[in-house]
C-alpha cells in the first residue's frame, strides 16, 4: 500500500483500518482519491469486506455527505461515471437535482424582471429536489456487491460518533455564516454556540445518522417518503420553499450514455448532459488537437487553450440544457469538423474579444464548491463521481430533524436570459427554469484511456471545473502522472467575463506579459482553487498511482498487492 499526500491523522486512520482488514489478495487491489481521508478510508473498508469499486463509491459519497457538508450531501445531487469491468459497459448515473413542480421561469425575478439577489442561492426556495439518496440506492442495487446497509455504515458511524473538523470546514463555514445562522437547525449542527468552531472541534450529526439509517433500512423510500420526507416538506414549506410530496415521489435517477471523444490517441469518456462537462471537454480537445501543445512555447499554449475555452463556454451558453426538455445538437458540437470551424477563427498572434462572439457582456466573480472522488478496484471497475450542493453549504438551510443541508442548485439555471449566475456564467433559454427540469452543470467526472494507461479524474470548482479537468487531460497527454495533474498551475476562461482568470502562481510573469501582449485581460483569483482527485492504472506494470490535490485536505491511497 502506498499513501499519497499523507497528513499524520490520515496516515494513522488508514493504517488502523488496514490492520483490521485481512486477506490481501489481488482482489484487494484498489486506488482511491477523495477530498477527505475518512471517505478514502471508507473505500478501503468496503473493498476489505468483499465489495467492489461501486460499493466503495456508495460509501465514499455517503461519508463525504457527513464529513464534507460544505461540498455535497444527501440534500444535493451529482454525476457518477461508471465503467463495469466484466463487460466494459459505461454509463453515467444522473442524480442531478430537479426543479420542483411549482417552479417557474420567472421565480427569481422582481416585477421589473430583475433578478432578486440571493433568492436562488439562500434558503429552501433555492433548493432543487435532491438526487444523491436515490443515486446511492441505485448504485448499490444495480452495480454493488454489498447491501446498502453495509456501504452506508461508515457514514452512519461518522455522523453519530463525530469527527474532528478541518481548516477547510472552518473557512467555508465562515464564508456562509449569515446563511447558516439564519437556519436554526443548520446553526445548531454546524456552529459552536452560534460561532464558527475552533480547530479541533468535533462535529456530531445525530439527526443525519438517523436519516442515513432510514435510507439504509428502506432504500429510496427511506428518504423520499415516510418520516424523512415529512420532516423535509414541513421545514421547507414553513421557510417559504415550494417542495411537494409529488416532487419527492417523481424523483428518478437517469442512466445516460457518456460523451466520448479522442485526443491524440487518448480515448475520453466524459459526463453527459445535463452536465456541460463531457461536451465541453471533447469540444476543447477537438479544437486543440491540431496544435502540438507539448512542443509549443508556454505563452502560445496557454493562449490557444484560452481561446478554445472561450468558444466552448460560448456554445455552452447558446445550446446546453436538460436534454429531456430541449433539443441539444450534441453530435454537431462534438464533431471534429465543427471544431475545425471554431479553430479557423483562432489566431496565434491575437486574442479574440468575447464580444466578437456575441453581444453585450455582464461580468461577475466566480466561486468554489462541490466535491469529487475517483475509485478503481483490482477487477477494473471504476467510478468518477462529482457531487454537489452547489455553493459552500448549499442553501445554508437544514430541514429540522433531518440533519440534511439543502442544495441551492436552482442557481445553476439561468434565472433570466443574459443574466449571470453565482459563478459568473451566462446562459439563455436552453437552461431556463421549468418544473421537473434539471439545471445545467459543469461537473466533469472523466475517464481517459490510451494503450498504456487508464485515468480517472475530476474536481470541484463551479464554472472552472471544465478548465481544470482540461488542464489535467493535457498534462496526461504530456505523459505525466496523477501527482502532476492535480498540481498543475490553473488558469481559466469562460467567455464571460472576458478575462483569463488564474490562481496565484498559475501563470509566470513571462506568461502574463506574453498573454497581455496577445490582447488578453488577466485576473488573478484570491485563492488557489480546485480539489482534484485522480488515479491512474498502468496497464503493463499492473499497478496503480493516485493523487489528491495539494490545495485540499484529501487523501489518495493505492494498494497494489
Ligand atoms: N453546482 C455546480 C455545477 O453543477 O456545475
Amino acid at each position: 500500500m502506498k499513501l499519497a499526500k499523507t497528513p499524520v491523522v490520515a496516515v494513522l486512520a488508514v493504517f488502523l483500518t488496514l490492520s483490521a482488514i485481512t486477506g490481501h489478495t489481488t482482489e484487494n487491489k484498489v486506488a482511491v482519491a477523495s477530498a477527505h481521508p475518512l471517505a478514502s478510508h471508507a473505500a478501503l473498508e468496503m473493498i476489505g469486506r468483499g465489495g467492489n469499486a461501486f460499493d466503495a463509491a456508495v460509501a465514499i459519497g455517503a461519508v463525504l455527505a457527513v464529513v464534507e457538508p460544505a461540498g455535497s450531501g444527501l440534500g444535493g445531487g451529482g454525476f457518477w461515471l461508471l465503467h463495469r469491468a466484466s463487460d466494459g459497459f459505461e454509463t453515467m448515473l444522473d442524480g442531478r437535482e430537479t426543479a420542483p413542480l411549482a417552479a417557474h421561469q420567472d421565480m427569481y425575478l422582481d416585477a421589473e424582471g430583475r433578478v432578486i439577489p440571493g433568492l436562488s442561492i439562500d434558503g429552501p426556495l433555492s433548493a432543487g429536489i435532491p438526487g444523491v439518496p436515490a443515486a446511492l440506492v441505485h448504485l448499490a442495487e444495480h452495480y454493488g456487491k454489498l447491501p446498502l446497509s453495509a456501504s452506508l455504515q461508515p457514514a452512519i458511524r461518522y455522523a453519530r460518533d463525530g469527527f474532528i473538523i478541518g481548516e477547510r470546514y472552518r473557512r467555508l463555514l465562515s464564508f456562509r455564516l449569515p446563511q447558516i445562522q439564519s437556519s436554526p437547525a443548520a446553526a445548531a449542527i454546524f456552529l459552536d454556540n452560534g460561532r464558527v468552531p475552533d480547530p479541533g472541534w468535533t462535529l456530531r450529526q445525530p439527526d443525519l445518522a438517523k436519516t442515513l439509517q432510514r435510507l439504509a433500512d428502506f432504500g429510496a423510500a427511506g428518504f423520499y417518503a415516510g418520516e424523512t420526507a415529512e420532516k423535509l416538506l414541513k421545514s421547507v414549506k414553513a421557510a417559504g420553499g415550494i417542495w411537494s410530496q409529488q416532487d419527492l415521489d417523481n424523483y428518478r435517477v437517469v442512466e445516460r450514455e457518456p460523451v466520448k471523444g479522442t485526443y491524440r490517441g487518448i480515448r475520453i469518456t466524459g459526463a453527459a448532459l445535463p452536465s456541460a462537462g463531457g461536451i465541453g471537454l471533447v469540444q476543447a480537445l477537438n479544437i486543440l488537437t491540431e496544435y502540438d501543445l507539448t512542443a509549443i512555447d508556454a505563452v502560445t499554449r496557454k493562449h490557444l487553450v484560452t481561446e478554445a475555452l472561450r468558444r466552448v463556454y460560448h456554445d455552452r451558453a447558446l445550446y446546453l440544457g436538460d436534454p429531456d426538455f430541449i433539443d441539444v445538437p450534441v453530435s454537431r458540437l462534438i464533431n471534429p469538423d465543427y471544431a475545425a470551424g471554431l479553430r479557423s477563427t483562432i489566431r496565434k498572434d491575437r486574442s479574440l474579444p468575447s464580444v466578437m462572439l456575441s453581444g453585450d457582456i455582464p461580468e461577475q466573480a466566480g466561486g468554489d464548491n462541490t466535491t469529487h472522488f475517483s475509485v478503481m478496484d483490482g477487477e477494473g471497475n471504476r467510478v468518477a463521481a462529482t457531487l454537489s450542493v452547489n455553493y459552500p453549504f448549499g442553501s445554508g438551510f437544514v430541514a429540522e430533524g433531518t440533519g440534511v443541508i439543502l442544495n441551492d442548485e436552482m442557481d445553476d439555471f439561468d434565472s433570466r436570459p443574459g443574466a449571470v449566475n453565482v459563478y459568473g456564467l451566462i446562459g439563455g433559454l436552453p437552461n431556463a427554469i421549468a418544473p421537473g427540469k434539471r439545471m445545467l452543470s459543469s461537473m466533469s467526472p472523466t475517464f481517459l484511456e490510451d494503450d498504456e494507461r487508464i485515468a480517472v479524474l475530476g474536481t470541484p470548482g463551479g464554472s472552472r471545473i471544465i478548465s481544470m479537468v482540461l488542464l489535467g487531460i493535457l498534462d496526461f497527454a504530456d505523459g505525466n502522472g496523477p501527482d502532476s495533474w492535480v498540481s498543475v498551475p490553473r488558469y481559466h476562461h469562460q467567455y464571460i467575463p472576458d478575462a483569463v482568470q488564474y490562481e496565484p502562481g498559475g501563470l509566470s510573469s513571462e506568461e502574463l506579459q506574453g498573454l497581455e501582449k496577445l490582447g488578453h485581460r488577466l485576473r488573478e483569483t484570491s485563492y488557489r482553487y480546485g480539489d482534484m482527485q485522480a488515479l491512474q492504472w498502468h496497464k503493463r506494470e499492473g499497478r496503480f498511482s493516485a493523487a489528491s490535490d495539494p490545495r485540499g485536505e484529501g487523501l489518495a491511497v493505492i494498494r497494489n498487492d
